[in-house]
């Protein structure tokens, strides 16, 4: 029987839509999960979305939504991305489905009747943002995590005796160096350990939308609890059929970002040891991608959608740049520039360039079928070939079983630059044009050695880049990739007179005016997430298209100095948060603010000096009228407008909310 492998993404939060840095965790575990298979694993990948907590509830809320009509809709977002992407994931779990919920409850039961969670009430900060409870002090006090302002919660809650697992969760580490990786991230959980754990609630009573609480349905479960769940719950635990559960777990990786390595370091081994259940082989964190020096997040309205990429550049392009550029576990850029130039540096020019040259000569000097090289006719330069080719083999399997897709693939990229070389210097267009037969058997070496490196360097790319190793497969005439065994991978095994396909360009060179493309898409499509539209207000007629315009409903007439529902919908009134303030020079009445708005920062210039020093401003949620036209002030351009109520003498006082309001949420 072969040996399983198990591996998960994260399941993410439905609050935002997907950006490129979901697919960059993905599309690591998609590349990892088609590897293994390759090497003849019996792999199961998960991926799917985290639908529950407070965050979510907000968002809805914001969006005009039921949370399950948000759910529904975002979820469907990343798993239509994840299709389009083609990606091999075997299950998509989503933490509102039924499956999901009866194996938390049973988990629940588990941890409870085992004696680790008892009832005692809770008074602290919460930071919604990271649905995490910290230690800090006071109202509105920032959460350590992110920087957000927390809210305090005061609350009989449920409690897990997180502090009873101290102890095994630091001899879990020492004995197991791998469970945690890299090594940067380990040192960080056990100092975070050692310096103590306290007992973690593991309840809400504040809010409905998520898992009831079994037997006390007042509560909820915590979200962290209900999310991590899903790696077991996914495979039938807890459930009638929980076959694959025996089969695959433990899982073998969970691959997840750096900022959530607590929760799955701590909090997931500590309640599988309370519930008696094997724990994950290891966990794997990697970096954040970075646009415009900040980690990309729709909190900071810095994010790239994949979908602009793979319009322009294809699944592959975005597959081979995340994976190539950025070292796995340390933090990387992103950029449009950079893209395009390794886009056409290694794509284009290199693989590309490899494949339809030596494919176009075997084509046009040997009827297309590989010819055989002669051991008479062989030279230093070809055993230097077949060497590397033998040595980025073992490299690159062994970077790969250690993360470093960017090194691995770097050392595959050595061998095509290695086999570009030895064609310029063996020329074999001058071989070509000459008859002698000293000639044509070096010309068949030659070519031979170039077809048998592209071969390597196609298979090894398999899994990063499924779509275009296949296309070279079969133009080097091997049929089928996907039943390729990596493991048995060596030179020499192009067989001779090997018929090519079809040969035609994989990659086709992008010019300058492919940034622009993706850079207006980017800036076109910046839009608040889950934007509420007046759906319920449209008739059937005016939703379809091909109606005629007559039979639209007629816009509705306020009688006079009233205005209608759709006039007040004109006004975009949205809540942001004051970032920076300062005095205008030489205006004694005006501020340059500079708001978020959650899906983007704007300055607006505010008439309110007199009433607000800048410094108190700074962190107070506001209203503004985000639709308004800019316009200029002292030569500084506003953008937008703070809404405030006018006292006598025209004295300012700023709209402000009881409740906490996410950022970007509209007033209507
Ligand atoms: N729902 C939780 C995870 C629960 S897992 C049991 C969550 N969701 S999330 O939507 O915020 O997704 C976080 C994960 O998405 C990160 O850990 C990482 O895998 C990926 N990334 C999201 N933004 C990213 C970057 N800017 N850079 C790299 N990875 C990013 O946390």
């Amino acid at each position: 029987m072969s040996k399983k492998f198990y591996i998960t993404t994260p399941i993410y939060y439905v609050n935002a839509r997907p950006h490129i840095g979901h697919t960059y965790t993905t599309i690591a575990c998609d590349t990892v999960a088609r590897r293994q298979r390759m090497m003849g694993y019996d792999t199961y990948f998960l991926t799917g979305t985290d639908e529950h907590g407070q965050k979510i509830e907000r968002a809805a809320q914001a969006a005009g939504k039921t949370p399950q009509q948000l759910t529904d809709e975002v979820s469907g977002e990343f798993r239509a991305l994840w299709d389009r992407m083609k990606l091999s994931y075997d299950d998509y779990i989503r933490t509102t489905s039924d499956r999901h919920k009866e194996g938390v409850q049973t988990l629940w039961r588990q941890l409870r009747d085992k004696g680790h969670i008892y009832k005692g009430s809770y008074s602290g900060q919460y930071c919604v943002y990271d649905e995490l409870y910290v230690d800090v002090v006071g109202p509105g006090a920032p959460c350590p995590e992110c920087g957000r302002p927390t809210e305090t919660v005061q609350e009989e809650n449920y409690f897990f005796k997180l502090s009873a697992f101290q102890e095994q969760l630091l001899e879990l580490y020492t004995q197991q160096p791998d469970f945690i990786r890299p090594e940067t991230r380990r040192n960080e959980v056990i100092s975070f350990v050692r310096s103590g754990l306290r007992d973690l609630s593991v309840s809400r009573s504040t809010f409905k939308w998520g898992i009831p609480v079994p037997d006390d349905p007042g509560h909820v479960i915590y979200v962290w609890l209900d999310a991590l769940a899903n790696y077991i719950t996914a495979l039938g635990y807890g459930q009638a059929d929980d076959a694959k559960y025996k089969k695959y777990w433990p899982a073998d990786v969970h691959m997840i970002g750096k900022e959530i390595v607590r929760f799955h370091c701590v909090y997931w081994p500590a309640f599988l040891l309370a519930a008696g259940l094997p724990l994950p082989k290891s966990i794997v964190a990697h970096g954040w991608l970075l646009f415009e020096e900040n980690k990309m997040s729709k909190s900071r309205g810095n994010i790239v959608r994949s979908e602009t990429i793979l319009d322009v550049l294809g699944a592959d392009a975005l597959r081979y740049f995340l994976l190539r550029e950025i070292v796995f576990g340390q933090d990387g850029s992103f950029s449009f520039d950079a893209l395009v130039q390794r886009y056409n540096s290694d794509l284009a020019n290199g693989l590309g360039n490899l494949a339809s040259r030596t494919l176009t000569m075997i084509s046009r000097y040997f009827k297309g079928e590989v010819p055989y090289p002669s051991a008479t006719a062989k030279n230093a330069s070809d055993d230097a070939i077949a060497e590397a080719a033998r040595k980025t083999i073992a490299d690159f399997h062994a970077n790969f079983a250690q993360y470093q897709f960017s090194r691995a693939l770097e050392t595959a990229w050595g061998l095509v630059a290695a086999v570009d070389k030895y064609i310029v210097e063996n020329e074999p267009w001058a071989l070509g044009e000459k008859q002698d037969e000293g000639s044509r058997t070096r010309l068949a070496t030659v070519l031979y050695t170039a077809a048998e490196a592209l071969r390597i360097v196609t298979a090894l790319a398999h899994p990063v880049m499924p779509e275009a190793t296949g296309k070279i497969w079969t133009q080097l005439g091997l049929g089928n990739i996907r039943e390729l065994n990596l493991h048995e991978l060596q030179w020499g095994q192009l067989k001779l007179g090997t018929r090519l396909g079809e040969v035609q360009a994989v990659f086709p060179r992008a010019d300058k005016s492919a940034i622009e493309r993706m850079q207006k898409m980017e800036e076109q499509g910046r839009a608040p997430v889950a934007e509420s539209k007046p759906e319920e207000n449209k008739t059937a007629e005016t939703k379809s298209e091909d109606k005629p315009k007559a039979v639209a409903k007629p816009a509705a007439v306020a009688p006079e100095g009233k205005i209608t529902i759709d006039d007040f919908a004109k006004i975009d009134l949205r809540v942001a948060q004051v970032k920076v303030a300062e005095k205008v020079p030489n205006a004694d009445k005006l501020l340059r603010l500079e708001v978020d708005l959650g899906y983007e920062t704007r300055q607006i210039v505010a008439g309110i000096a007199e009433a607000y020093a800048p410094e108190a401003l700074v962190g107070r949620k506001v209203v503004i009228v985000a639709n308004l036209a800019p316009r200029k002030l002292r030569g500084l351009e506003s953008n937008g407008m703070i809404v405030a109520a006018s006292l006598e003498g025209g004295k300012p006082v700023l709209a402000a909310f009881l409740e906490e309001v996410p950022l970007g949420a509209r007033l209507k």
